[in-house]
C-alpha cells in the first residue's frame, strides 16, 4: 500500500516534544455542562466565547501542538470574523476535529455501548480538511463493571468501528486519533484496569492491523491505567506509571505514531502528576503526551467564572495548566512547588 507521508508530518507536528493537545471538542450539550460551572446558559454566544477565549489565549502555542474541535466550533468564528481553525493555524497549532457522533447501547449487551458516526464520514472529513483539520478523533467507551464487562464482543465491535474510521480518515489525508476510553468511574482495582486496558488495546491494534491501518500515521488516545474513582485505595503516580507502561508494552506496536492521554475525570493536579510519573520512567518507543479536556479546562473555567473582566486571568491560567503539563510530559513537573493546580 502506498504510504501517505503527509500523515507522518502531521503526527510529528502533533507529537512535538514538550507540547500536548487540547481537547476542546465537547458536543454542544457537554459544552453546556462546562458553561454551567460558570453559571452561563448553554447558548451559542456563550459557547463561542468559551472557545474564543481558549483559542486566542496568548502564547498557548508554546505548549499546544493541536486543538480538537467539534463540528459547531470548527465552523465558528471569532467576534472579528476569523474562523477558529485559522486562529489556530496562525499560531502553528494543528486543528483537529471530533468526528464520532456519540454512543448507543449495544443491543443484547447490557451496560455496553458502541460509537456511531461512520455514515457520510468521508464527505464530512473532506469538508473538515478544507476547513484546515489534519487530525480527527473517534471515542469508543469501554466500561468496567462486574466480571463480564467489558465483553470481548463489545471490544471487538468497537475495534472494527475504530478501524473503519481510521481507514477512512487516512484515505482523506487526516490522522486518526483512536480513543478507546476505559472509563475511570467505578469501583474496580488497579489490577482490573490494567487487565481490561491491555485486552482492549490488544484487540484494537490486532483489528487495526487486520484492516491495514497505517500505524505510523495514527495516534492512540488512551486512558491512564488506574484504580476506579470509587475503589478504596487510590493508585499512586508510581503505580499508575508502571501499570500504564506495562500495558502499553504488552499491547501497542512500536511503530504507532504517538500516544496521548485523556484525563478522564482525574483532578487537574492528579492528571499532571501521573503524566509526570509516566514521563519520569524514561524514553519509550512512542512519543507520549497529554490531550486533556477537563484537566486543562477546569482551572481555566474557575478563573474565568463567565465574567468578561476575568478573561485575561483565565487565559493566564490556561497557559499555566498547559505549561505544567508540558513540563510533566518531559518528567520535569514539580508537584510540590505547584500551588495553583488542584
Ligand atoms: O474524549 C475525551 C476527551 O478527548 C478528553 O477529555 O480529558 O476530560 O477525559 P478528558
Amino acid at each position: 500500500m502506498k504510504k501517505n507521508t503527509k500523515l507522518y508530518e502531521t503526527v510529528a507536528a502533533l507529537m512535538a516534544s514538550g507540547k500536548g493537545i487540547l481537547a476542546a471538542d465537547e458536543s454542544d450539550a457537554t459544552a453546556g455542562k462546562r458553561l454551567a460551572m460558570v453559571h452561563l446558559p448553554n447558548e451559542p454566544e456563550n459557547r463561542q466565547d468559551f472557545r474564543e477565549i481558549l483559542f486566542t489565549a496568548p502564547d498557548v502555542e508554546k505548549y499546544l501542538s493541536g486543538v480538537i474541535m467539534y463540528d459547531s466550533s470548527i465552523k465558528n468564528f471569532t467576534d472579528d470574523g476569523i474562523p477558529f481553525p485559522d486562529v489556530l493555524l496562525a499560531k502553528g497549532i494543528v486543528p483537529g476535529i471530533k468526528v464520532d457522533l456519540g454512543t448507543v447501547d449495544l443491543h443484547g449487551f447490557k451496560g455496553e455501548v458502541v460509537t456511531e458516526g461512520l455514515d457520510g464520514l468521508a464527505s464530512r472529513l473532506k469538508e473538515y480538511y478544507d476547513l484546515g483539520a489534519r487530525f480527527a478523533k473517534w471515542r469508543a467507551v469501554i466500561t468496567i463493571d462486574e466480571d463480564e464487562i467489558p465483553t470481548d464482543a463489545s471490544i471487538a465491535m468497537n475495534s472494527i468501528l475504530l478501524a473503519r474510521y481510521a481507514q477512512i480518515a487516512q484515505a482523506e489525508g487526516i490522522v486518526p486519533m483512536v480513543e478507546p476510553e476505559v472509563i475511570y468511574a467505578g469501583d474496580h482495582s488497579l489490577e482490573k484496569a490494567e487487565l481490561v486496558t491491555t485486552r482492549t488495546l490488544q484487540i484494537m491494534f490486532q483489528t487495526l492491523m487486520t484492516y491495514k491501518v497505517d500505524l505510523e500515521g495514527l495516534i492512540l488516545k488512551s486512558s491512564m491505567v488506574l484504580a476506579g474513582d470509587m475503589y478504596p485505595e487510590q493508585s499512586t503516580p508510581e503505580q499508575v506509571a508502571n501499570a500504564t507502561l506495562r500495558t502499553f508494552h504488552m499491547s501497542v506496536p512500536h511503530n504507532v505514531g504517538g500516544i496521548v492521554f485523556l484525563s478522564g475525570g482525574q483532578t487537574p493536579k492528579r492528571a499532571t502528576e501521573n503524566l509526570n510519573a509516566i514521563a519520569s520512567l524514561g524514553e519509550q518507543p512512542w512519543p507520549i503526551t497529554f490531550s486533556y479536556s477537563r484537566a486543562i479546562e477546569e482551572p481555566f473555567l474557575q478563573a474565568w467564572g463567565g465574567k468578561p473582566e476575568n478573561i485575561a486571568k483565565a487565559q493566564e491560567m490556561l497557559l499555566y495548566a498547559c505549561e505544567m503539563n508540558s513540563l510533566a510530559s518531559l518528567g520535569r513537573y514539580d508537584s510540590v512547588a505547584d500551588a495553583k493546580l488542584k
